[in-house]
């Protein structure tokens, strides 16, 4: 078992992320140890198809540990991640009569994640949440850094709050269940760690994506469950450091290193009504455009192009982008929330394994639009699974 510690630059609560196979039976001990001794009740938060495999077993063991509970199932998917499913949540947790020192926990991907994470962040001005992510995206990325919220008309994820989860509990046999197209999606998330953080972690990466098909899946399981341990403690100094990204913040630690290809992922996503891309795939096209724009500026050698490119192949096939009006995209960029007076500041690469951030007048828009229009026809052997 893996445990990493979250600790956050001039606050005194940290928390930890507990990361091991068959953790899950151990639900209720780790959030009944997390939580105040008066802590009585429970919401859980999922969807129908991640309940299905876990909801029985997870309940198990907080009922075990004494909490009463009661559950709300999210409708599937990202265009749920809204503020009427908030309405929704609020009103389930306020039903089930949770008071202050209660907690939230939240069984599901990042979706879930964001939606039960943010339910708490409000609720009777923040009570306590737990995540369980089950998905490989999750597991390394969304469920550390306390941020939550959900998508809104004008883009992806513009209302929301910073609030740290209390307790992180990650059992990787929940990857069992997971399609791969899932998994591929977590992977690019991984190769995006691995391109900002350091050389190692890329190559590790790399190294069980290449091998996971032909070692048995205990190994796997051992194996996965160290990488993830690596990208957790990656993100975990990030988020210490800079737990709100402080928006004058432009150095190589700064939390928006984090955004490497996300800039142009949330358009995409948004361009497509959340409904074509799983969002490591956008991701995944986020990063081979930030990757072209880094070599456009002259800043990326060829041959760290090529393995950033060759790992995101690795991670699997993308859907296909190339009927996507570059235009569209182009005016989706316009509402990044991460723009600052107007501009946006790029997530780029001046190696791998070490960001650059670039303010977004140093990329004129006709660079960008060769970029995209490059980046968006890549060939991809993609098959609707
Ligand atoms: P998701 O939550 O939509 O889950 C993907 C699918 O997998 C869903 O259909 C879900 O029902 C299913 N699923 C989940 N666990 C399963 C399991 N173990 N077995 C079988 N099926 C399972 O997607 P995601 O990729 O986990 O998360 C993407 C979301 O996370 C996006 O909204 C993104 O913006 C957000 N995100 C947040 C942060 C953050 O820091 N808060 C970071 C990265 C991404
Ligand atoms: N996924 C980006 C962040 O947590 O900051």
């Amino acid at each position: 078992m893996h445990t990493v510690h979250v600790r956050l630059k001039g606050r005194k609560e940290e928390y930890e992320i507990a990361i091991g196979p068959g953790l899950l039976g151990e639900l209720g001990d780790y959030v009944r140890g997390a939580l105040s001794p008066v802590a009585r009740r429970v919401v859980l938060i999922s969807n129908p198809t991640t309940f299905s495999h876990y909801g029985d077993s997870a309940l198990r063991s907080l009922r075990k540990s004494g909490f009463k509970t009661s559950c709300w199932l999210m409708r599937e998917g990202e265009r749920y991640k809204t503020l009427r499913s908030i309405e929704n949540a609020l009103t389930s947790i306020s039903e089930a009569g949770l008071e202050r020192h209660d907690a939230v926990v939240a069984l599901g991907g990042g979706v879930v994640g964001d939606v039960a994470g943010f339910a708490a962040a409000i609720y009777l001005r923040g009570i306590a949440y737990v995540h369980v992510p089950t998905t490989l995206l999750a597991q390394v990325d969304a469920s550390v850094g306390g941020k939550t919220g959900v998508n809104w008309s004008t883009g992806k994820n513009m209302i929301g709050a910073f609030h740290q989860p209390r307790h992180v509990l990650i059992d990787p046999r929940t990857l069992h269940t997971l399609p791969p197209r899932e998994m591929t999606s977590g992977w690019l998330e991984c190769i995006k760690q691995g391109a900002v953080g350091s050389r190692s972690l890329f190559n590790q990466t790399v190294r069980l994506l290449a091998k996971r098909n032909e070692i048995g899946q205990e190994d796997f399981d051992t194996e996965l469950a160290n990488l993830i341990s690596m990208h957790c403690s990656f993100k975990a100094r990030i988020v210490s450091g800079d737990e709100r990204e402080a928006v004058d913040r432009n150095d190589h630690n700064s939390r928006r290193i984090l955004n490497f290809g996300h800039t142009i992922a949330h358009a995409l996503e948004f361009v497509t009504g959340y409904r074509r891309f799983r969002h490591g795939e956008a991701v995944g096209y986020g990063m081979l455009a930030a990757g072209d724009l880094s070599k456009r500026l002259g800043i990326l050698n060829a041959s760290d192009l090529e393995s950033l490119r060759a790992g995101i192949h690795l991670a699997g096939d993308l859907p296909p982008a190339n009927d996507i009006d570059v235009n569209a995209i182009m005016s989706a960029l316009i509402h990044d929330k991460k723009s600052v007076g107007g501009h946006i500041h790029w997530v780029l690469l001046e190696k791998l394994g070490r960001a650059r951030i670039v303010d977004g007048s140093e990329v004129l828009p006709s660079a960008l639009r060769t970029t995209l229009n490059r980046a968006l026809r890549t060939k991809t052997k993609y098959v609707e699974r």
